[in-house]
């Protein structure tokens, strides 16, 4: 049985109409062939763990002929990001900034960018030192702003290929309006780019409201339980999609059989840890707005938050990322330093509840003035909020709150 990852949707017949905790679990392919089944009814799909594959003849290729170039695994977890994000291809890669290196080597020397300035700092630190080497420009704006239509306009320059955004931001949790953003980018000819890894698609689609391209660090939600790292890229393009195939053939950042299967077992149960993560941040969220020491707290599920409506508008749910702004640097280091069951440590979107330090953590490498202008300071706390027992996160806080 072959399959082609650039040939349109892949959800069929039988699994056309069905909900997004069934596509999560069985969108990848109904996998049938003589005997009934293929890979002997493995329910967990096969990890291919080879490098090469063998050929018939000349020109006799099973399809696959070397695992840089395509892999089964791959393959599969390919589909499956596809379905889920409503795309017609996916290329799964090494991490997430490898993912967006590998959307960056779409542009020329003198392409011209526009770019939410509040984004994961590694992706700053790309656009900064690597992309400005290859001399392509960026502007940074606030796409989270009321009159952003007039503010792309202004911006928008003869040489602009692409605007680059995410939503919510990481770590201030602004929200852009996609569809809107997306109709300006179509009247440029600009790409619309969207990191979608917050959200991810069980909660919001942007393919959906215009995006061209979506991009996940699969290291996230998508895998789930903070055991490797992931990226994905999302297009409904076949031109991009042949661009890019041909662009990770070439600079091989490609994802390993196996950690496609660690990916594509945490997307199984994507579904219920989004909404058990978001339950638990909404509690956590007002929590904190309950607390002297909290001054602000940033979480676009609260009715107070400003992208709130937007939100509610064009995803399915809010996620389980929230940041806040404790009242001096000193409380911020003494919640980091006792934490116990909640853990001080980088990354997001698993099981655990992380706390990070945005400011010499993820952002460490974001110019000062550029972190001070997005509201990022030594006060600045944010938390990835797991699954565990949420009264017990609570409880925890309150005493590290009580002790202060
Ligand atoms: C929103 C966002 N995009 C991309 C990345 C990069 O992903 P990775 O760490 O898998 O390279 C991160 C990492 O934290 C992130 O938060």
């Amino acid at each position: 049985m072959q399959f082609t990852l650039d040939k349109g949707h892949f959800i069929t017949g039988y699994f056309m109409e069905r909900g997004l905790n069934t596509l999560c679990i069985h969108s990848g392919v109904e996998a049938k062939n003589e005997t009934g089944f293929e890979n002997y009814g493995a329910i967990s799909y096969p990890i291919y763990q080879t490098a090469t594959f063998a050929h018939g003849g000349i020109n006799k290729s099973t399809g696959y002929d070397y695992s840089r170039m395509q892999n089964p695994t791959r393959n599969q977890l390919e589909r499956i990001v596809t379905n889920l994000e409503n795309g017609s291809a996916c290329i799964a890669l090494s991490s997430g900034m490898a993912a967006i290196t590998l959307v960056m080597e779409l542009f020329e020397p003198g392409d011209h960018i526009l770019v939410e300035s509040d984004l994961y700092g590694g992706s700053i630190r790309l656009f900064e030192n690597i992309s400005k080497k290859n001399r392509m420009a960026f502007t940074y704006m606030d796409f989270s702003d009321e009159k952003i239509e007039e503010s792309i306009e202004k911006n928008i320059q003869s040489n602009t290929k692409a605007i680059y955004i995410e939503t919510p931001t990481n770590p201030m949790m602004k929200i852009a309006d996609i569809s809107l953003i997306a109709k300006v980018a179509k009247r440029h000819n600009c790409l619309l780019i969207v990191d979608n890894t917050f959200l991810t698609p069980y909660f919001q689609n942007p393919l959906d409201l215009g995006a061209d391209i979506v991009i996940h660090s699969g290291t996230k939600y998508l895998g789930g339980h903070n055991d490797t790292l992931a990226g994905l890229v999302v297009t409904l393009d076949h031109v991009i999609d042949e661009k890019l195939r041909f662009l990770a053939k070439t600079t091989g950042a490609v994802l390993a059989p196996f950690d496609c299967w660690l990916v594509l077992r945490g997307i199984k149960t994507l579904g219920i840890r989004m909404e058990q993560s978001q339950k638990n941040a909404i509690k956590i969220a007002e929590f904190l707005e309950s607390q002297d020491k909290v001054d602000d707290v940033f979480y676009p599920g609260l009715p107070t938050h400003k992208g709130h409506e937007i939100l509610k508008k064009q995803a399915r749910g809010y996620g389980a990322m929230l940041t806040f702004n404790v009242n001096t640097q000193e409380t911020a280091y003494k919640i980091l330093e006792k934490v116990r069951i909640i853990k001080f440590a980088e990354s997001l979107g698993g099981v655990e509840t992380l706390i990070t330090y945005p400011t010499t953590q993820t952002h460490a490498d974001v110019p000062e003035s550029k972190k001070i202008k997005n509201g990022i300071t030594p006060r600045t706390l944010r938390l990835s909020v797991g699954i565990e027992d949420v009264q017990d996160l609570i409880t925890e806080l309150n005493d590290i709150f009580n002790e202060l």
